[in-house]
């Protein structure tokens, strides 16, 4: 039976705004010092259930098939399983060596992936959902920014495998959204038009209803304008 203290420890997470959660843990590439290491940087932790199981296997394939792409807009990848190093190099061993899925094959995981047998990290961000598993994590995603702060969460259950291309498209959507000062609406992507800011008194209501020059209002709440693909991603890719 559990202690009071050890559900709120498990139960615990970081929500959208908080600090991400300080640790220090071994990773197959060296130690980290969280989110310390990664300041001025977009980082996305994430989360599997467990090394040498199929849907973490096609997942890990993915993400280190995408790497650059995420490193391109300033974004390193950090992943976590309640499993032990050896486990961990065995099992990237063994993805690069004999796993080909959706044509990738060959694939080398590059990013760190940590090892939490006590399973400190994955309390502290709230990983570990007991009434979907006690012993695994589920696939937790959490965005940070370059100041070290939780931008947006996603969970999935263990039984299903994660959208690597919504994850790029919510990351270049915040940094846009930062960039320029804007909100994305539903499946917006770069080019798209993007919402202004809403109008915070009568006049500019009134104004946005009939000076509508570079803006497209639908009504005085919801106000588009365009945004130039090109514009967004030169600003947020480095090439
Ligand atoms: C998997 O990655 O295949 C998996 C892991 C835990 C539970 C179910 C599936």
């Amino acid at each position: 039976m559990e202690t009071i203290q050890e559900k709120e420890q498990i139960t615990a997470m970081p929500r959208i705004g908080d600090e991400a959660p300080k640790f220090q843990a071994v990773t197959t590439q060296g130690n980290i010092n969280f989110p310390d290491d990664y300041a001025g940087k977009w980082v996305i932790l994430f989360s599997h259930p467990a090394d040498f199981t199929p849907v973490c296997t096609s997942e890990f394939i993915t993400f280190a098939h995408l790497e650059e792409k995420f490193d391109n807009a300033n974004c390193k990848l950090v992943g976590l399983s309640i499993d032990g190093l050896y486990s961990h190099i065995a099992w990237l061993r063994t993805i690069r060596e004999k796993i080909e899925f959706n044509g990738m094959k060959n694939v080398e995981v590059k990013f760190p992936l940590i090892e939490d047998i006590t399973m400190e990290v994955a309390k502290k961000y709230g990983m570990i959902q007991p009434n979907e598993s006690k012993t695994q994590a589920v696939r937790a995603v959490f965005f940070i920014d370059p100041s070290g702060i939780v931008r947006a969460i996603i969970y999935y259950p263990l039984s299903l495998g994660r959208n690597f291309d919504e994850i790029y498209r919510a990351l270049i959507a915040m940094q846009t959204a930062d960039e320029f000062d804007v909100a994305t609406p539903a499946d917006w992507y770069p080019g798209d038009d993007v919402i202004v800011s809403p109008a915070g008194s009568c006049g500019v209501a009134e104004e946005r209803m009939t000076t509508t020059d570079d803006l497209d209002c639908k009504d005085w709440f919801f106000c588009t304008k365009k945004l130039d693909k090109n514009t967004v991603l030169d600003k947020i890719l480095k090439k």
